[in-house]
């Protein structure tokens, strides 16, 4: 009879024991990663060395693309039901923000953030999720010096210049890095009146594309164009359009944000393109260092710092092999 209740103690214990707090050594790690636009090359990229991740630590990575509010709820539920203990998450609209930690909350699931940082009700970042996104004013200060050195270089008028600002303003890296090249811009003496703004309703190439080219349409008065947005992508689109109304490689300069195949198949055609550069960003960094963040946390209990901000390098169709080779991709 002692021995008995003896016995049914220890099982309480250890039940209780393996219930509670971090996930037990022998509990497989399942880690999710969310990200917004699943067809864009950074994502992907992302996705690459998350798994490179999962390989070295031997956990399983539930890589999922949700275009929508209603899909990340529905991808945080499937997660929940895997057992995954925790995701990386680009969220497709930033002020989801209270939902999706309240559903990460409601799931037991930890939560980090990338690319894009979850704001609440007031438009402030929600600083207790741990977040790692790129430097962004800084990076756009890069495109800025880019192009007003391109510009200086090529001895154009600047009066004569129009810049398109691709611009998606209710993603906040998005303003900061537009903003970053507007003021670099300007302070190297471009007319802020030649800024002229086309707002993306897509961070897409497609949308980016209409949107430079209503600007472009709508502003017959200048002789050369240069581009820029968050992204390759808006650089693209706004490369594109110029090509299609006349402006190709010696009268358009576009610096993009990012790096990944968009850039490189540019740069790989056989003449240049109106897309001249792009600063390089790490999506080694973003997609297996806060997938092995995730990793520790579950394992160790360990949290991720709460803010990691990422830095790039100005490449161009002369250097990128070797700009990339220097940040190990
Ligand atoms: C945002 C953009 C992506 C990429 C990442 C990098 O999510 O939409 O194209 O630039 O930032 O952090």
């Amino acid at each position: 009879m002692q021995r008995r209740m003896f016995v049914s103690l220890i099982a309480a214990a250890a039940a209780m024991s393996f219930g509670a707090g971090a996930a037990h050594a022998a509990d497989p790690v399942k880690i999710g990663f969310i990200v917004k636009q699943p067809e864009e090359p950074w994502f992907q990229d992302e996705w690459k060395f998350a798994d490179q991740a999962a390989k070295e630590k031997g956990f399983t990575l539930v890589k999922i693309g949700a275009q929508s509010g209603d899909k990340v709820i529905t991808a945080i539920d499937n997660l929940a039901a895997q057992k995954a203990q925790g995701f990386v998450i680009c969220t497709p609209d930033v002020k989801l923000g209270p939902g999706i930690v309240a559903k990460a909350k409601a799931d037991g699931l930890k939560m980090m953030t990338v690319d894009d940082r979850l704001v609440d009700g007031t438009g402030k970042p929600i600083e207790s999720v741990p977040h790692m996104g790129i430097s962004a004013s800084k990076i756009g200060n890069q495109v800025g010096q880019a192009l007003a050195d391109e510009i200086k270089k090529r001895g154009w008028d600047m009066k004569e210049v129009g810049a398109i600002k691709v611009s998606f303003e209710q993603l906040p890296t998005a303003h900061d890095r537009t903003s970053g090249a507007v003021e670099t811009l300007t302070a190297a003496g471009f007319p802020a009146a030649n800024i002229i703004d086309a707002p993306q309703a897509k961070t897409d190439t497609e949308n980016a594309f209409n949107a430079a080219n209503i600007a472009i349409t709508k502003n017959p008065q200048f002789k050369h164009w240069v581009a820029f947005g968050l992204n390759d992508e808006a650089a693209l689109g706004a490369t594109r359009a110029a090509e299609g109304r006349g402006f190709k490689a010696d009268n358009m300069i576009a610096v993009g944000i990012g790096g990944s195949e968009s850039a490189i198949n540019e740069f790989k055609k056989p003449s240049a393109t109106g897309f001249f550069g792009t600063v390089l960003i790490s999506p080694k960094r973003h997609g297996y260092e806060t997938s092995l963040d995730m990793y520790t946390w579950i394992t160790e209990g360990k949290a991720p710092p709460p803010l990691t901000l990422t830095t790039g390098a100005l490449m161009e169709r002369g250097n990128y092999e070797e700009v990339r080779k220097q940040m190990g991709l």
